[in-house]
């Protein structure tokens, strides 16, 4: 069964407060819903500023590495007003793994209780995809 908005959105609050944020102080905590499962992640920053990952990457990857390769909905908890989509990097990721990005869910959330919902496709209207590539291969 695909898990509601709700048990999604819990999931990445609760992923929130396992965020590795000694730099930025900024906890991001995100929740991907693949094959009926929720897989949460966390940002894990790096003295080493640019080896951050971000909370969205590790989600994705934590279901990728389960075997599941379509992410179905997505949430993100953030402590921003209003609450922060995902970064340009976070949202190629997902798309790379998304079956129709106008119909993936992308649910954004604070602790105000603040809640923005888009697509995948709103947020990310010209995504890179693989078919560029294939349009060059011979
Ligand atoms: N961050 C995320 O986890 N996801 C995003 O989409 C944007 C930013 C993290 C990275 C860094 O640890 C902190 O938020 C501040 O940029």
């Amino acid at each position: 069964m695909t898990p509601s908005e709700e048990d999604l959105v819990g999931a990445a609050l609760a992923a929130r407060d396992r965020a590795y944020a000694p730099y930025s102080h900024y906890h991001v905590g995100c929740a991907v819903s693949a094959g009926g499962r929720i897989f949460p992640g966390a940002n894990i920053e790096n003295a080493s500023y640019g080896l951050t990952l971000c909370a969205e990457r590790a989600a994705a990857s934590a279901a990728v590495i389960a075997g599941e390769r379509r992410i179905d909905a997505v949430a993100v908890a953030t402590q921003s007003s209003p609450p922060a989509p995902p970064c340009g990097m976070c949202l190629q990721t997902i798309a790379e793994f998304a079956d129709d990005p106008a119909r993936l869910p992308v649910v954004v959330v604070n602790d105000r209780g603040e809640r923005r919902r888009f697509t995948l496709a709103e947020l990310l209207p010209h995504g890179f995809t693989g078919a560029a590539l294939e349009s060059t291969r011979k």
